[in-house]
């Protein structure tokens, strides 16, 4: 295990501040305040014409260029969620992509659609499902950084748990998964990052310097493990075949498994750091339910489940409307974009039996 865990790296308060992260991109937001608006506008209708912040009186933030300048629609019920969700051939993915000359899919699984969508993840998938997130990711690091961090909580009898603990876990458990070391693991984050940053104080020459730099090293460790295979996600795709109905089944180019790792990183990193501390701020103060999880460890999962959707940390996603369509009231035209509240479906109350919950500010 190497020094990064304990290390007070000044990268760490820089790159885990969760206000100055939304700040930066105009999108930070109280959640409790907004919430009265959103039950508003539910009961008035499960999918609304326009943009959610612009509903909710926020301020005006594109996360993906493919959205710009396109008519919006907002998804604010559990069941019209789960409708746009389920329905990939109208409501598609590729809204996520960002349009680059070679048609290359840099965002991955996450702006393809099926068959495509499933064929790639499947390739992956593996690696993520319960048997081996309890068994070659718990063994293979989480166990051992855990125990490292508390050790360090303990003897200091102080913790400061978004840095000391919440930061280091996923970042660490991701970056090392992959192949890297875990001293790469924050110098690596920074330069994605600012690879991908929409910032206003991010420049288009830091951008692609940074995105240069993240491309190198994992296509320098793709090499490396083609050369010499080890126990890591590299190694592990290397060897996958993809099967794409009607094609003989073919292992994965250099840059296809660059970009299942670069969304893996991304993915995995920051909504697990920030969902870690949305949960256990929820449990810090709300002390019975702290201490009946502390005595039945068996609670744990809806624990975990419960401060997901209680305030995920991703509380809206994108679909782009791929055909004319009638949806809960709504003519959409082809070309629209969805917005999916998965924040509001949450808190919906006819989805859950006591959707509204206790006070909390968090980003989103
Ligand atoms: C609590 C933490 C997490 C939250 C709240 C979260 C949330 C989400 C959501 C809402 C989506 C769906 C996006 C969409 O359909 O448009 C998604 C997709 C995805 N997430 Fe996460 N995620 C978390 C942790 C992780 C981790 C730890 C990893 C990997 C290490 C990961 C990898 C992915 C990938 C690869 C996708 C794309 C899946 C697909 O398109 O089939 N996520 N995540």
């Amino acid at each position: 295990m190497t020094n990064v865990l304990v290390a007070d790296d000044p990268l760490y308060e820089k790159l885990y501040d969760v206000r100055r992260e939304a700040e930066d991109i105009g999108n930070a937001v109280d959640v409790d305040a907004i919430m009265p608006q959103v039950h508003r506008l539910r009961a008035e209708a499960p999918v609304h014409k326009g943009r959610l912040r612009e509903l909710l009186g926020l301020p005006h933030h594109d996360r993906h260029v493919r959205a710009r300048g396109r008519q919006h629609y907002s998804v604010l019920t559990y069941e019209a969620c789960e409708a746009a969700f389920r329905d990939a051939q109208t409501f598609s993915n590729g809204v996520q992509g960002n349009d680059n000359p070679a048609n290359e899919k840099t965002m991955g699984i996450l702006e393809m659609d099926p068959p495509m969508h499933r064929a790639y993840r499947r390739t992956i998938q593996p690696k993520f499902l319960m048997p081996e997130a309890m068994g070659w990711w718990r063994t293979r690091t989480i166990d051992g950084i855990v125990e490292r961090l508390i050790a360090r909580m303990a003897k200091d009898d102080r913790a400061e748990l978004n840095l000391d603990f919440c930061a280091r876990v996923p970042v660490y458990t991701i970056t090392t998964a992959i192949g890297l070391s875990g001293d790469e693991a924050l110098t690596f984050r920074h330069a994605y990052l600012h690879s991908t940053s929409q910032s206003r104080n991010t420049t288009m020459e830091d951008r692609v310097r940074n995105g240069r730099i993240v491309e190198d090293t994992l296509l320098g460790l793709i090499a490396a493990r083609r050369a010499e295979p080890q126990d890591d996600l590299i190694s592990f795709l290397l060897k996958t075949k993809l099967m794409m109905p009607g094609a003989d089944p073919r292992p994965l180019s250099d840059r296809e498994i660059m970009t299942h790792a670069k969304l893996v990183m991304v993915a995995g990193g920051g909504t697990s750091w920030r969902q870690m501390g949305i949960t256990l701020f929820a449990l810090l103060t709300h002390r019975d339910q702290f201490e009946a999880v502390r005595d039945d460890r068996a609670l744990l999962g809806d624990a975990i489940e419960e401060g997901l959707r209680w305030n995920p940390t991703a509380p809206y996603f994108y679909r782009m409307v791929t055909a004319d369509t009638e949806f809960y009231g709504h003519q959409i035209a082809a070309g629209s974009v969805l917005e999916l509240g998965l924040g509001p479906a949450n808190r919906d109350p006819a989805r859950w039996e006591i959707p509204m919950s206790t006070t909390s500010t968090a980003t989103s």
